[in-house]
C-alpha cells in the first residue's frame, strides 16, 4: 500500500540543535541495531519506521553490521526508503558506522582508512543512498592510530558520502584528540554516541563536560537499557524479549534480583508521574539540554508509541531525581559489547 506521511507531523515536533552544529535532531530518535534485520518480519519493522516518521522522528541510525544477518537491517532500510521515502530523502538524518566486525580477516573490523572507506562504500550500496548524513568510527580502537581513523572520516566527508561525522563510545581523553584532528582538517566533529540510561551513567563523568566545550552533541543509546528500563521483566521473562533470543545481547545475567529491585522501585516512582517506565527512562536522559536525542529501540509500533509519549512529560521534580540517583549502579552497566573508554 503507497504510505503517505501524514501531513501533520511536523505540528507536535520539536527539534534540538546538536551541539554547535547547524542540524536540529528529534528528541527522539529510532535505532535499527534489532528488531530490523533479515530474521525479523520485514513489515513490522517497516511500519515501526513509516509511524515513527509520522510522529516526527526524522533520525534512523544505522551500522554496517546491523541485523542478522550482518549488514541485512541496512538492506532492509534500504528496501524501505525505495519504497516508502524516495521523495522524502530531504526529511531524514540517516546514519550508520563501522568499527566493530563486519567481515572475516584483519580489514573487516577496527579503525583504518581501508576498513571504514570501504564499509562505508558497502553501507551506501545496501541502502541505495548517494550519502550518509552522520558516519560514525563505532568504536574506539587503540591498536590504530587515531590519525588514520579520523582521516578516514575526512575523505568520507570531503567525497560528500558523510555530511557529519561522528564517533561512538570514545572517553572524553579522545573524544577531545578526535575533535582536534578533524577540525585541523576542516571538518567539525558533529556528534557522539555513548551509551546513557538511570542504570548507566558513565558519560556524566566528563564526557558531558567535554562534550558541552567542544560544542558536539550527543545521541545517547539504549536509554531503556535495552528492555530492562520497561515494565517487560517485572513479572518473569516474556517470549518475545531480546534476552530470550539466540545470542542475545542482553544476558539474562542482567535480570539479578538486586537489578529488579531497582526496575520494581523505578515503576513505582514512574507510575507516581502517570508514566511507564520506559517513558520515564527515556525523559530522563533527555533531562539533560546536553544530551541532544535519546536512540531506542522498538520491537514493533506499540513499543514505539509508548517511548514516544515520554515526550509529553519531561520535567521532573528535586525529589524525583534524588530518587533515581540512588537506584544508579556504581559504575555502570555494561549491557552491551564492553569497549574501551579511552
Ligand atoms: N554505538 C553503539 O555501539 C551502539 C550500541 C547499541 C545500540 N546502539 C544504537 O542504539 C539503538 C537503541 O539500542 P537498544 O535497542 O539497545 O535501545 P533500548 O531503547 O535501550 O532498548 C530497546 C528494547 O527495549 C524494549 N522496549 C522498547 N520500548 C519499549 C516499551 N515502550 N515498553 C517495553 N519494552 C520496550 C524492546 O525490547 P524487546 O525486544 O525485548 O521487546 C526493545 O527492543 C540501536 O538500535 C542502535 O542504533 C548503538
Amino acid at each position: 500500500m503507497t504510505y503517505i506521511p501524514a501531513p501533520e507531523r511536523y505540528e507536535q515536533a520539536s527539534f534540538r540543535r546538536c551541539g554547535r552544529s547547524g542540524i536540529v535532531l528529534p528528541p527522539i530518535s529510532l535505532g535499527l541495531w534489532q528488531n530490523f534485520g533479515g530474521a525479523d518480519v520485514f513489515e513490522t519493522g517497516r511500519a515501526t519506521i513509516r509511524r515513527a516518521f509520522d510522529r516526527g522522528v526524522t533520525h534512523f541510525d544505522l551500522a554496517n553490521n546491523y541485523g542478522p544477518p550482518y549488514g541485512s537491517a541496512e538492506e532492509n532500510f534500504g528496501t524501505i526508503l525505495k519504497k516508502d521515502f524516495a521523495h522524502l530523502r530531504n526529511e531524514l538524518i540517516i546514519s550508520s558506522k563501522a568499527g566493530w566486525d563486519m567481515w572475516p580477516g584483519p580489514y573487516g573490523l577496527g579503525g583504518s582508512r581501508k576498513y571504514l572507506i570501504a564499509s562505508c562504500d558497502e553501507s551506501l550500496k545496501r541502502m541505495g543512498l548517494d550519502y550518509v548524513d552522520i558516519f560514525y568510527h563505532h568504536r574506539p580502537t587503540p591498536d590504530t592510530p587515531l590519525e588514520e581513523t579520523m582521516g578516514a572520516l575526512v575523505q568520507l566527508h570531503r567525497q560528500g558520502k558523510a555530511l557529519y561525522v561522528g564517533i561512538s563510545s570514545y572517553g572524553p581523553e579522545g573524544t577531545r584528540k578526535a575533535a582536534e584532528i578533524l577540525r585541523s582538517e576542516g571538518v567539525p566533529l558533529l556528534i557522539h554516541q555513548p551509551s546513557y540510561s538511570m542504570l548507566n551513567r558513565w558519560i556524566e563523568h566528563g564526557l558531558l563536560d567535554t562534550l558541552e566545550e567542544l560544542g558536539v552533541g550527543c545521541i545517547a543509546f539504549s536509554p531503556l537499557a535495552q528492555g530492562l528500563l520497561t515494565n517487560k521483566y517485572l513479572n518473569g521473562v516474556p517470549k518475545d524479549s531480546r534476552v530470550s533470543a539466540d545470542n542475545s545481547s542482553f544476558s539474562k545475567d542482567f535480570l539479578n534480583e538486586e537489578n529488579l529491585n531497582r526496575v520494581r522501585s523505578l515503576n513505582e516512582l514512574a507510575k507516581k508521574r502517570g508514566q511507564t517506565l520506559a517513558q520515564m527512562a527515556i525523559a530522563w536522559a533527555l533531562r539533560d539540554p546536553r544530551v541532544t536525542t535519546a536512540l531506542i529501540g522498538a520491537r514493533n509500533v506499540a513499543q514505539l508509541d509508548d517511548s514516544l509519549d515520554a515526550l509529553k512529560n519531561l520535567s521532573f521534580s528535586p525529589e524525583e531525581l534524588k530518587d533515581i540517583d540512588s537506584h544508579a549502579i556504581e559504575g555502570g552497566i555494561d549491557l552491551w559489547r564492553s569497549v574501551s573508554k579511552e
